[in-house]
Protein backbone atom coordinates (compact mmCIF):
# COMPACT_ATOMS: atom_id res chain seq x y z
CA UNK A 1 0.00 0.00 0.00
CA UNK A 2 1.23 3.79 -0.39
CA UNK A 3 2.28 4.87 2.77
CA UNK A 4 3.58 8.19 4.63
CA UNK A 5 6.49 8.00 6.81
CA UNK A 6 8.84 10.66 8.98
CA UNK A 7 12.24 10.66 8.35
CA UNK A 8 14.69 12.68 10.05
CA UNK A 9 18.43 13.87 9.22
CA UNK A 10 19.64 13.75 13.19
CA UNK A 11 22.53 17.13 14.12
CA UNK A 12 25.43 14.76 13.88
CA UNK A 13 24.20 14.22 9.94
CA UNK A 14 23.14 17.84 9.12
CA UNK A 15 26.14 18.78 10.89
CA UNK A 16 28.51 15.92 8.40
CA UNK A 17 26.51 17.42 5.35
CA UNK A 18 24.97 14.43 4.63
CA UNK A 19 21.58 15.80 4.51
CA UNK A 20 22.01 15.59 0.52
CA UNK A 21 23.07 12.30 0.07
CA UNK A 22 20.67 11.13 2.57
CA UNK A 23 17.77 12.16 0.24
CA UNK A 24 19.47 11.21 -2.58
CA UNK A 25 19.10 7.68 -1.34
CA UNK A 26 15.69 7.84 -0.97
CA UNK A 27 14.76 9.86 -4.48
CA UNK A 28 16.96 7.13 -6.32
CA UNK A 29 15.15 4.09 -4.74
CA UNK A 30 11.72 6.09 -6.28
CA UNK A 31 10.33 7.47 -3.33
CA UNK A 32 8.56 11.10 -2.77
CA UNK A 33 9.58 13.50 -0.99
CA UNK A 34 5.93 15.45 -0.09
CA UNK A 35 7.41 17.39 2.95
CA UNK A 36 10.63 18.82 4.43
CA UNK A 37 12.11 21.42 6.70
CA UNK A 38 15.14 22.15 8.42
CA UNK A 39 14.69 23.14 11.88
CA UNK A 40 15.53 23.23 15.65
CA UNK A 41 14.02 21.06 17.78
CA UNK A 42 12.30 22.51 21.38
CA UNK A 43 12.89 20.21 24.56
CA UNK A 44 9.29 19.64 24.69
CA UNK A 45 8.94 18.66 20.88
CA UNK A 46 11.90 16.45 21.98
CA UNK A 47 9.85 14.86 24.78
CA UNK A 48 6.90 14.07 23.00
CA UNK A 49 8.45 12.52 19.92
CA UNK A 50 10.53 10.41 21.94
CA UNK A 51 7.92 9.89 24.97
CA UNK A 52 8.03 6.08 24.59
CA UNK A 53 11.38 6.09 25.72
CA UNK A 54 10.65 8.30 28.93
CA UNK A 55 12.04 5.47 31.45
CA UNK A 56 14.96 4.60 29.61
CA UNK A 57 18.12 5.18 31.02
CA UNK A 58 19.27 7.48 27.80
CA UNK A 59 16.65 9.46 28.04
CA UNK A 60 18.18 12.71 28.96
CA UNK A 61 21.03 12.09 26.86
CA UNK A 62 18.77 11.68 24.24
CA UNK A 63 17.06 14.87 24.46
CA UNK A 64 19.66 16.72 24.75
CA UNK A 65 21.14 15.45 21.37
CA UNK A 66 18.29 15.73 19.38
CA UNK A 67 17.92 19.02 20.49
CA UNK A 68 21.67 20.25 20.24
CA UNK A 69 21.43 21.64 16.66
CA UNK A 70 19.17 21.71 13.46
CA UNK A 71 17.73 18.60 12.01
CA UNK A 72 16.62 18.14 8.57
CA UNK A 73 12.90 16.67 9.06
CA UNK A 74 10.89 14.78 6.18
CA UNK A 75 7.83 13.03 5.11
CA UNK A 76 8.37 10.60 2.25
CA UNK A 77 5.70 8.87 0.08
CA UNK A 78 5.83 5.46 -1.61
CA UNK A 79 4.70 1.98 -1.43
CA UNK A 80 5.51 0.16 1.81
CA UNK A 81 8.08 3.18 2.64
CA UNK A 82 7.89 2.56 6.40
CA UNK A 83 9.33 -0.63 5.74
CA UNK A 84 11.93 -0.08 3.28
CA UNK A 85 13.01 3.24 4.80
CA UNK A 86 13.54 1.44 7.44
CA UNK A 87 15.69 -1.22 5.33
CA UNK A 88 17.49 1.64 3.89
CA UNK A 89 18.98 2.90 7.31
CA UNK A 90 19.52 -0.19 9.11
CA UNK A 91 20.05 -1.12 12.19
CA UNK A 92 19.66 1.26 15.28
CA UNK A 93 23.02 0.88 16.94
CA UNK A 94 25.51 1.97 13.60
CA UNK A 95 28.28 -1.04 15.10
CA UNK A 96 25.42 -4.01 14.01
CA UNK A 97 24.50 -2.02 10.35
CA UNK A 98 25.18 -3.64 7.47
CA UNK A 99 26.80 -2.09 5.09
CA UNK A 100 25.17 -0.27 2.23
CA UNK A 101 22.63 0.73 4.73
CA UNK A 102 22.67 4.59 5.89
CA UNK A 103 23.68 4.04 9.54
CA UNK A 104 26.23 0.93 8.77
CA UNK A 105 28.20 3.53 5.92
CA UNK A 106 28.22 6.38 8.44
CA UNK A 107 27.07 6.02 11.37
CA UNK A 108 29.62 5.00 14.80
CA UNK A 109 27.51 5.63 17.75
CA UNK A 110 23.98 4.04 18.89
CA UNK A 111 23.27 7.80 20.33
CA UNK A 112 24.25 9.69 17.27
CA UNK A 113 23.02 7.20 14.59
CA UNK A 114 22.69 9.64 11.79
CA UNK A 115 18.99 9.72 10.90
CA UNK A 116 15.29 8.77 12.41
CA UNK A 117 12.63 6.42 11.04
CA UNK A 118 8.97 5.74 12.02
CA UNK A 119 9.06 2.30 12.97
CA UNK A 120 5.00 1.55 11.98
CA UNK A 121 2.35 3.02 10.79
CA UNK A 122 1.20 4.47 14.12
CA UNK A 123 4.19 6.10 14.84
CA UNK A 124 4.51 7.35 11.53
CA UNK A 125 1.08 9.04 11.76
CA UNK A 126 1.76 10.18 15.20
CA UNK A 127 5.32 11.74 14.19
CA UNK A 128 4.10 12.61 10.51
CA UNK A 129 1.52 15.01 13.06
CA UNK A 130 3.89 15.92 15.61
CA UNK A 131 6.35 17.45 12.52
CA UNK A 132 4.24 19.02 10.09
CA UNK A 133 0.96 20.61 9.48
CA UNK A 134 -1.50 19.29 7.08
CA UNK A 135 -0.67 22.18 4.85
CA UNK A 136 2.97 21.46 4.79
CA UNK A 137 2.45 18.24 2.84
CA UNK A 138 2.46 18.43 -1.06
CA UNK A 139 0.32 16.41 -3.17
CA UNK A 140 2.19 16.22 -6.96
CA UNK A 141 2.74 13.96 -9.62
CA UNK A 142 6.52 12.71 -10.29
CA UNK A 143 7.94 10.65 -13.22
CA UNK A 144 10.14 8.12 -11.57
P1 LIG B 1 15.89 6.50 17.08
O1 LIG B 1 15.46 5.63 15.95
O2 LIG B 1 15.90 7.97 16.86
O3 LIG B 1 14.98 6.18 18.35
C1 LIG B 1 15.45 6.19 19.68
C2 LIG B 1 16.89 6.50 19.75
O4 LIG B 1 17.50 6.22 20.98
C3 LIG B 1 17.66 5.65 18.78
O5 LIG B 1 17.38 6.07 17.47
C4 LIG B 1 19.08 5.82 19.27
O6 LIG B 1 19.73 6.90 18.64
C5 LIG B 1 18.89 6.14 20.73
N1 LIG B 1 19.44 5.09 21.58
C6 LIG B 1 19.10 3.78 21.61
N2 LIG B 1 19.83 3.13 22.52
C7 LIG B 1 20.66 4.06 23.08
C8 LIG B 1 21.65 4.01 24.10
N3 LIG B 1 21.94 2.88 24.72
N4 LIG B 1 22.28 5.16 24.41
C9 LIG B 1 21.97 6.30 23.79
N5 LIG B 1 21.04 6.42 22.82
C10 LIG B 1 20.39 5.31 22.48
Amino acid sequence: AVEKTFLMVKPDGVQRGLIGEIVQRFERKGFQLVGAKLMHISRELAEQHYSEHKEKPFFGELVDFITSGPVFAMVWQGENVIQIARDMMGKTNPADAAPGTIRGDYGVQVSMNVIHGSDSKESAEREINLFFKPEELLEYTRDI
